[in-house]
């Protein structure tokens, strides 16, 4: 029997979806989104043509997430070392192509039912980003839909040192360092991605096999789905090819079988 498929999805993604069980979808997706460079030099382009390609699968991928009901997707942007590392023209380059695409996009994440998030050091980032990010925010924060997070100006170490330090002055301002009890959930609760449940799929492209300080206390029990797609090429198809990849893993969380994964994931569902 042919099931539904939600409005939207091309053939391709049609036929990928109909094989997938609606049940068991990822409740958070994350995604390394690489290869842009390398994307832009077999094309003998500059690496910012690559970058500039990579929005169209941003935008694809965004698309295809929510018309298929995942609740959450995190996107990894930029990362501190990116900032810190890389020419002066290509880090402003890739700032305007955020405020262009904010700007451009409000209206289909607002038809799309996507609210915008962040996760990363903000402040650090110039002025003029920081106030399209919040208009960003402000202008999809009543959608009731699937959470797009941008990691940008993001680093896992720096999130989990902001985590202690904020769990440390919260003990501070409440009662005194001697109230300080620190265990999983309470980490957990002072990160960036506190209101998100944690990654179920890691999906990286250009066929890396690193998690390049991503969320690494998020991703402890992540399926990783690497593909040798480089990120301008990439599109919802794919996503939904890692999806069908991610079905057929058995995720036992240090455990023995299916009674393990289910038990893990009552403990661990929010609301
Ligand atoms: C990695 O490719 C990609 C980045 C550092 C930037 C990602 C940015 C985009 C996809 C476009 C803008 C994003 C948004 C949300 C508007 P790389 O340059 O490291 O590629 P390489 O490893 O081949 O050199």
């Amino acid at each position: 029997m042919q099931r539904t498929v939600p409005a939207g999805l091309d053939r391709k993604e049609a036929e990928i979806y109909q094989h997938l069980d609606t049940a068991r979808l990822p409740r958070h997706i994350a995604i390394i989104m690489d290869g842009n460079g390398r994307w832009a030099k077999r094309r003998h382009l500059p690496r910012i043509a690559g970058h500039r390609a990579g929005v169209t699968a941003v935008r694809s991928t965004v698309e295809t997430a929510a018309r298929i009901g995942i609740p959450a997707l995190t996107l990894y942007a930029f990362s501190e070392e990116n900032w810190k590392k890389r020419p002066r023209s290509e880090v402003d380059f890739l700032m305007g192509l955020l405020c262009r695409y904010l700007k451009a996009e409000v209206p289909t994440l607002n038809k799309n039912n996507i609210r915008l998030e962040y996760i990363g050091r903000q402040h650090e980032l110039p002025d003029s980003v920081q106030e399209k990010m919040q208009w960003a925010r402000g202008a999809t924060s009543h959608n009731t839909g699937m959470t797009l997070t941008l990691a940008l100006n993001y680093s896992a170490r720096s999130e989990l040192v902001d985590a202690f330090a904020s769990l440390v002055d919260a003990a501070a301002r409440n009662g005194g360092l001697n109230h300080l009890k620190i265990d999983e959930d309470a980490v957990s609760r002072h990160l960036y991605t506190r209101d998100l449940p944690d990654p179920d799929l890691v999906v990286r492209t250009s066929g890396e096999m690193r998690l390049s300080n991503f969320l690494l206390w998020q991703l402890a029990y992540a399926e990783i789905y690497v593909t040798p797609t480089l990120w301008p090429e990439f599109r919802g198809v794919h996503l939904l090819e890692g999806i069908a990849e991610y079905q057929k893993r058995e995720r036992r969380y240090g455990g023995l079988a299916e009674e393990a994964a289910h038990a893990h994931h009552s403990k661990t569902v929010r609301s």
